[in-house]
């Protein structure tokens, strides 16, 4: 190795020196380029670049002739390499407090790291109480064990690298549907109606209601709820716009801590008008999922890595397969055959007329070999009223498709919407929702299209795709039964 003390001339350990504080920001700082973490290491052939750099400390390691540091700014899963004097050590400058380190930029004599950073200041901008500090220096914590800490663990490898794939993932679906043609619609946050027609929905009314006598006791006039499904209002965009899509949190009130529910979660949906198979759709999902896979593989290499290293070894093989096959399509009828002939005791009998339970759909993806499996034509009584009938007079099935995947089960659930206006009309009425849905009939009357579309949840898509077992795990700030925390 080469005598690192050369590299910080004796002029240049004074300066350091005199620069190295938690006082105020020094002068000659502001000179040189601000780099996050991820540029600086992508610099191919550093030349002693004046740069800084800003972030928090992973790791102190101070030896008699070098302190090294290791600085991450959540850019990137690998964390700046910094050398410098050890008399630029500071008491401050502990594991999980942010610095900011100016200094030259040189390749690096050590293996599996292109650069680091000659600091020649360094300012410690908040110091970190590291006994009090939830994450322990060069400890892998469980996921378990962080989620305890939603205000610290995204400076955790593990949440950093989710984040950062969350980030990749949502500008991919984007473009999958920008690229195709399809419209981004906001669609409400705030509802009257209860798309899927189940009682797991929030109301919202304001927390100080001034009720005047004889005065309507809804703040929006009628009863309103956070969206279970924007679905309702992509109809009406796609009578419009063909092709259209939203992607935004989604609410429901299940009283439920299972491992792929919350109670706020993404759904990613699509409508698209003029489209007269199920087929269609099925197809639209198998691309979306394939094409943001494939982008998200090759864009956050280390960060997927990371999870399919360290959290579901194995993995990174099933997702091979799934991506590489096609996906496979059954319908309700033979589905529940299937289950029927299985060697295989299930909680819930498998019955003809009964939804799918979740020990249901993963038997099935098992049987079908781990291949993601569409299964279509649900029956009529267990699907909400929007969903097409597939024997006019009969409602003996709907024209329904829900996407079942490895480990998960469900990952998106679509069909073709009711586009005959008098039998959405004799469903309405049978439910007494006739009054509720007038303008959703009148679409029905003002060029209507055969139409249909699907929601994804993305928190179950980040699971299966990154093998992550509890939901909680993949988003930020999970939502669930007895849990709101920050
Ligand atoms: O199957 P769902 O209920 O379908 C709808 O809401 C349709 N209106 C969508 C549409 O056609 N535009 O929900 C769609 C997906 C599910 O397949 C599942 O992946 C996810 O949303 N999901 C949940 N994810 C996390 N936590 C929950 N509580 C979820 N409920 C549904
Ligand atoms: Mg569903």
């Amino acid at each position: 190795m080469r005598p690192r003390l050369k590299m910080f001339g004796a002029r240049c350990v004074r300066l350091a020196l005199r620069h190295c504080s938690s006082a105020p920001r020094a002068k000659h700082a502001a000179a040189a380029k601000l780099l996050r973490v991820q540029e600086a290491l992508a610099v191919q052939n550093p030349n002693d670049n004046d740069i800084k750099v800003q972030g928090w400390v992973r790791s102190v390691r101070s030896q008699k002739e070098i302190l090294f540091l290791h600085i991450n700014d959540g850019s990137s899963l690998e964390s700046l390499q910094v050398v410098a004097d050890p008399r630029l050590e500071l008491r401050e400058l502990t594991f999980g407090s942010s610095v900011e380190v100016q200094g030259k930029l040189l390749r690096s004599p050590h293996k599996g790291q292109n650069v680091e950073l000659a600091a020649e200041s360094i300012r410690v901008v908040g110091p970190c109480d590291v006994l009090t500090f939830p994450l322990k220096y060069k400890t892998r914590h469980p996921l378990e064990y962080l989620r305890q800490f939603p205000h610290v663990r995204c400076r955790s490898n593990a949440l950093s690298a989710l984040l950062r794939i969350r980030s990749e993932a949502t500008a991919a679906i984007h473009s999958f549907f920008q690229d195709n043609g399809y419209l981004h619609v906001h669609t409400p946050i705030i509802t009257s109606n209860d798309c899927e027609g189940g009682s797991d929905v929030f109301q919202v009314e304001p927390e100080n209601k001034v009720e005047e006598p004889g005065e309507n006791p809804h703040f929006f006039n009628v009863p309103a709820f956070l969206t279970v499904s924007g679905q309702l209002h992509l109809e009406v965009m796609a009578g419009a716009f063909t092709k259209v899509f939203t992607f935004g949190p989604t609410f429901r009130a299940e009283n439920s801590l299972g491992r792929r529910h919350l109670a706020e979660f993404y759904m990613v949906e699509a409508e698209l008008a003029f489209v007269e198979n199920l087929q269609d759709i099925m197809q639209v999902m198998e691309d979306l999922f394939k094409k943001v896979t494939d982008g998200l593989l090759s864009k956050c290499l280390h960060d997927v890595g990371l999870f399919h290293k360290h959290v579901a070894p194995g993995q990174e093989g099933k997702l091979e397969q799934i991506l590489k096959n096609q996906f496979i399509i059954m319908s309700y009828t033979e589905a529940i055959e299937i289950l029927k002939r299985a060697p295989h005791v299930f909680t819930y009998k498998p019955e003809w007329g009964h939804d799918l339970q979740r020990e249901h759909e993963k038997y099935l993806v098992q049987h079908c070999g781990e291949i993601p499996v569409f299964v279509f034509n649900y029956p009529y009584d267990v699907k909400p009223f929007y969903m097409r009938d597939n024997e006019e007079g009969t409602h003996r099935t709907v024209a329904a498709v829900d996407l079942l995947v490895p480990g998960i089960g469900e990952l998106c659930g679509g069909s073709l919407r009711e586009d005959r206006q008098d039998l959405l009309q004799s469903r309405l009425q049978r439910t007494g929702q006739e009054d509720t849905y007038q303008w959703y009939l009148e679409l029905r009357q003002f060029g209507t299209t055969p139409h249909g579309g699907f929601g994804m949840g993305f928190e179950r898509y980040l699971q299966c795709v990154l093998g992550v077992e509890n939901i909680k795990d993949v988003i930020p700030f999970p939502r669930f039964p007895r849990s709101c925390v920050l």
